[in-house]
């Protein structure tokens, strides 16, 4: 059996949908308010849980094998993506669970200061590395998914809005590849107590983005691009009226002031490992969107 936390994420939701596509016996681990109809369809056992109550983490690990942990949130760091991924390693370690496989962000490991998921990502990924248990954590850059919406508004308005340095590189991940790496990391011996950086098969720049959305709609892009001070001048003004806000915030500053790119080794050594062509953020929008 295997256990997904996040499994109404636009992550998630992929992995449960190929493992049940190869009908693996699967664990939905979702939330009574979230939308889990189709996983159910898809023949997945509906566990309904919080990830913030430990006896629910332990009730979930039962008699599972394989753990994927995909959960996260925009906030609320401490509780969602650090607490809960220790308790879940607590209960996997409990259960005799034979692999954990732990989504993280490329990244985590750069001591960002400011930025309190990719802190959280990494003392998680160390927790797990001095678990006992086999594992393989997966650092991904921005999942192509994210951009779908993006893409769609672009598609009515010609706008692309982009915050701070428009040269500045990345290497978004098709969403669907990482699923797939995911899953097949419980099955590659050369997967086994690994760290990988995910990302597509290009080093982008920023503002190579609107210029895809441009050829995949057949349409010129118009593109704002406010400086990263608007978005440090917005932020501290947040700050004056709720600091929690102001701190979570942070993680997006980190997110737009820096590159989050892997190397051509590191794109390599995924597709080796996974025999795996990874696919373009061209092709990606191309089969998502109707065009
Ligand atoms: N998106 C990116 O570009 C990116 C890049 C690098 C790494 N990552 C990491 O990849 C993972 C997947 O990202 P994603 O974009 O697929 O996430 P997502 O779409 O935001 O989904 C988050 C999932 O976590 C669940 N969740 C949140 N709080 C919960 C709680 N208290 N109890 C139970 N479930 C809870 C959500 O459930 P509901 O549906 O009920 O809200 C949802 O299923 C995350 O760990 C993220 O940090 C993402």
């Amino acid at each position: 059996m295997f256990l997904v936390t996040g499994a109404t994420g636009g992550l998630g939701r992929r992995i449960v949908r190929l493992l049940r596509d190869r009908q693996t016996p699967t664990r939905a681990f979702v939330r009574l308010t979230a939308r889990y109809a189709e996983l159910e369809h898809r023949g997945a056992e509906i566990f309904l849980g919080d990830l913030r109550h430990e006896k629910d983490i332990q009730k979930a690990c039962q008699d599972v094998q394989y753990v994927i942990s995909t959960h996260g949130t925009g906030a609320d760091e401490m509780e969602i993506h650090y607490r809960a991924n220790l308790k879940l390693i607590e209960a996997a370690k409990a259960n005799g669970v034979q692999h954990f496989v732990f989504i993280s962000v490329l990244g985590a490991d750069r001591g960002y200061d400011d930025a309190p998921t990719f802190k959280a990502k990494r003392a998680v990924e160390q927790a797990l590395q001095t678990s006992g248990l086999n594992y393989t954590i997966l650092r991904p850059a921005g999942f192509a998914s994210n951009l779908l919406p993006l893409a769609e508004r672009f598609r009515q308005t010609g706008i692309y809005i982009l915050i701070g340095d428009p040269q500045s590189r990345t290497s978004i991940v098709s969403t669907d590849d990482l699923a797939r790496i995911a899953v097949d990391s419980i099955t590659t011996a050369d997967a086994r107590n690994q760290i990988f950086a995910v990302g597509g098969p290009q080093i982008l720049q920023r503002q190579d983005i609107p210029r895809i959305f441009g050829r995949v709609f057949n349409r010129e892009p118009f593109l704002l691009n406010p400086p990263l001070l608007a978005f440090d001048g917005l932020r501290s003004i947040i700050g004056l009226f709720s600091p929690k806000t102001q701190a979570s915030l942070g993680t997006l500053r980190t997110l737009l002031a820096n590159e989050f790119f892997c190397t051509v080794a590191e794109i390599e050594r995924l597709e080796a490992v996974f025999q795996i062509p990874l696919e373009t953020l061209e092709a990606f929008l191309r089969r998502h969107l109707s065009v």
